[in-house]
């Protein structure tokens, strides 16, 4: 178990296609379980395989479904199939979202209610993930790092600028920036 270094906007690792996984070994049993301990500690809702710094098509995710009950895992070589979002603002205070790579800031944004992604879990099996509300949008989040994509690109005025910014101010959007959770007693 470890907890692994979360890159920051402008590592390019973050801003590349990642590549898909073609085999399930232990090297990629240890990223994932290293994954989860660094989703934790963060904590966040979701981790890429980017964000660590390995260009591989794979996300784990954490969360409480609706009937409060733990929610969590992790799918390799994911397509995402979405519901058209709703036209319109987001609501600042139902739709703003965060990412470990552009730490301590949240933005309105808004995403499709309901998703759809099929892949692999660990052990190679078929899995299918069908989601609604804030699993839905989470599952859209992780998406789009597996495609070079972090949230900031999809935000609209004024938010934009807000984000330039605070890349401005953090010294942020340049290669080799990463911060490393802290580990909790019991990990
Ligand atoms: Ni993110």
């Amino acid at each position: 178990m470890a907890i692994l270094p979360i890159r920051i906007w402008g590592d390019p690792v973050l801003h590349a296609p990642a590549q898909p996984v073609t085999e399930i070994n232990d090297e990629l049993r240890t990223l994932v379980a290293d994954m989860f301990d660094t989703m934790d500690a963060a904590p966040g809702v979701g981790l890429a395989a980017p964000q660590v710094g390995v260009p591989l098509r794979l996300y784990t995710y954490t969360y409480f479904d609706d009937d409060g009950e733990i929610w969590r895992g992790v799918i390799l070589n994911p397509v995402l199939w979405m519901e058209p979002a709703v036209p319109g603002d987001p609501d600042p205070e139902t739709e703003s979202e965060g990412c470990l790579s552009f730490p301590d800031h949240k933005f309105p944004l808004r995403r499709a209610d309901h998703v759809r992604v099929t892949g692999q879990g660990l052990d190679g099996e078929d899995i299918v993930i069908d989601v609604r509300g804030w699993r839905a949008r989470i599952m859209q989040h992780e998406f789009d790092h597996l495609n070079g994509v972090v949230y900031i690109q999809r935000l609209i005025a004024p938010y934009t600028q807000e984000v330039q910014t605070i890349i401005a101010e953090s010294g942020w959007g340049v290669p080799g920036l990463s911060w490393t959770p802290e580990g909790s007693a019991d990990q």
